[in-house]
């Protein structure tokens, strides 16, 4: 038995959270943290996203190691994906930029690193009927290029309401790499007090690279970024939320074959980033678009066009109709379904609160 939990211990949560699991008599961190998220629900009431916040939180404090596969494919069935603007972009991303994880977006300038995020910044905050996340999101710049009058136009041109898009999309200028790291470890509060569903760091290694210069810096700049990319992954698994990050690419003049373009970052934000998508110039306006070293999405190239809408189809078409079922694969875990789940009458909640106190 675990010491009780107070206000402040699961950074982010707020107090009326925390009276819910203390009602339903989740008041350790470890019975928080063997419950799983779906219990949460059914025994407190709160919505199915705090209650995979406070279950992850809560795992992390007592065990920061292995989760078992079933609990995991149980977090993982929450999952929702953004779509990009582009239908082929979609599709060899399983349907879009998935929340739970970090996507990292490779490519040299111009590239269009900072186009597809924009067009997430508006994309992203439809509802999620509409293939968006149905949230706010919160950017890091760390170039200062990160301009409103582009999403501002992009919301434009797909008919968005655009005053409402740039009110809901919170910039944050980092100006070095401390800060950078602030700004990180601050995410969790702003993620829960702003319902954040798409957080974009532009660019990851910038900063990094500028400051820890020669080969004597190397293993303390690398253990600096592992620091930040562990935070971000948290607060993606914490809050259901996409991490979408910008890599340069670095040219590595030992390569005699092949593409001598490499990301920066090396191990360590290979490891960290499940999709990294690996963009290039292509003829006129297109970019060509593909996925690498993906655990479980194909290494196919496909070709988006960038333009005043910002990230659309190749043809420039902006075709947006959402059939959320298109891109369900048959392996997909099952969805989980409050309305399923949803206990009915007071007399089937007393009955399912006194089996689970039997079974104790
Ligand atoms: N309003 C617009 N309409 C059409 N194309 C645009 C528009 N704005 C930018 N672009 C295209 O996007 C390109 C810039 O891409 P982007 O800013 O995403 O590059 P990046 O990959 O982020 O590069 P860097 O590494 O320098 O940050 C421009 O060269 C231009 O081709
Ligand atoms: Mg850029």
């Amino acid at each position: 038995m675990g010491e009780v939990i107070e206000v402040g211990i699961l950074e982010g949560v707020a107090s009326t959270t925390i009276k819910k699991l203390h009602k339903a008599g989740l008041a350790t961190l470890e019975a928080i943290a063997v419950t799983p998220p779906r219990e949460i629900v059914a025994l407190t009431g709160m919505g199915v996203d705090t209650a995979i916040k406070v279950n992850t939180l809560a795992r992390l404090k007592v065990d920061p190691g292995y989760v078992s596969a079933s609990d995991l494919l149980e977090t993982r069935s929450h999952m929702m994906r953004s779509r990009t603007g582009s239908n082929e972009f979609d599709r060899i991303m399983g349907g879009g930029i998935e929340t739970g994880v970090i996507t990292e977006l490779i490519g040299e300038f111009g590239s269009g690193k900072t186009q597809i995020c924009y067009t997430l910044s508006v994309l992203a905050q439809r509802p999620v009927a509409e293939g968006g996340l149905g949230g706010r999101v919160c950017v890091i710049d760390t170039e200062g290029t990160f301009l409103p009058e582009r999403i501002k136009q992009i919301a434009e041109a797909r008919g968005y309401d655009a005053q409402e898009i740039l009110s809901n999309v919170l910039i944050a200028r980092a100006y070095n790499s401390d800060h950078q790291i602030m700004l990180v470890k601050n995410l969790p509060k702003i993620a829960q007090e702003h319902d954040i569903k798409l957080v974009i760091v532009d660019s990851m290694i910038g900063h990094f690279r500028g400051e820890y210069i020669g080969r004597g810096t190397l293993a303390e700049r690398q253990q600096k970024i592992a620091g930040v990319l562990g935070n971000l992954l948290r607060v993606a698994e914490a809050f259901n939320l996409s991490v979408v990050l910008t890599n340069q690419v670095q040219a590595k003049p030992d390569t005699s074959y092949g593409d001598p373009n490499r990301p920066a970052g090396g191990h360590v934000m290979a490891h960290a980033c499940t999709h990294r998508v690996y963009l290039r110039k292509g003829r006129q306006n297109t970019r060509l678009v593909r996925v690498i070293d993906s655990p479980y999405l194909p290494e196919e190239k496909i070709r988006i066009a960038v333009t005043a809408a910002g990230i659309c189809n190749e043809d420039e078409t902006t075709n947006m109709e959402y059939d959320p079922d298109m891109y369900t694969a048959p392996e997909e875990p099952e969805e989980f379904s409050l309305e399923e789940e949803k206990v009915e009458t007071p007399e089937e909640l007393n009955l399912e609160l006194d089996e689970i106190n039997l079974d104790e």
